[in-house]
């Protein structure tokens, strides 16, 4: 679907790696503002290592995001595409 989503570039995310200056990461060229979440995270602070980039590599390693009601949690921190 077509979506009203600002466009961010790879330099924009990378500026958003800490609780203070927000968490964002990337997955499929979408950018996610997922501040908010980070505290609500199964898996702890570990979520901080792709911050300010993409969730691909790890996700690859933690297999138990390859569900579907994880993507669904994701979705709702959308802020735009790359
Ligand atoms: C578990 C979401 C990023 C490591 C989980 C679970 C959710 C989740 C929902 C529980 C899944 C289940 O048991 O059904 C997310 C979201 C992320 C993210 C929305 C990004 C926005 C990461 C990253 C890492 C990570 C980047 C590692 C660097 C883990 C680990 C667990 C986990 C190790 C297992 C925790 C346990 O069961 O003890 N994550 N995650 N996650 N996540 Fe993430």
């Amino acid at each position: 679907p077509t979506s009203s989503h600002p466009i961010f570039s790879q330099e924009e995310v990378t500026k958003h790696r800490s609780l203070e200056d927000g968490v964002w990461v990337t997955y499929k060229g979408g950018v996610y503002d997922i501040t908010e979440f980070v505290a609500m995270h199964p898996g702890g602070n570990k979520i901080l290592l792709a911050a300010g980039g993409p969730l691909e590599p790890f996700w690859a390693l933690y297999a138990v995001h390859n569900q579907e009601h994880v993507l669904e949690i994701l979705s709702e921190y959308k802020v735009g595409e790359l």
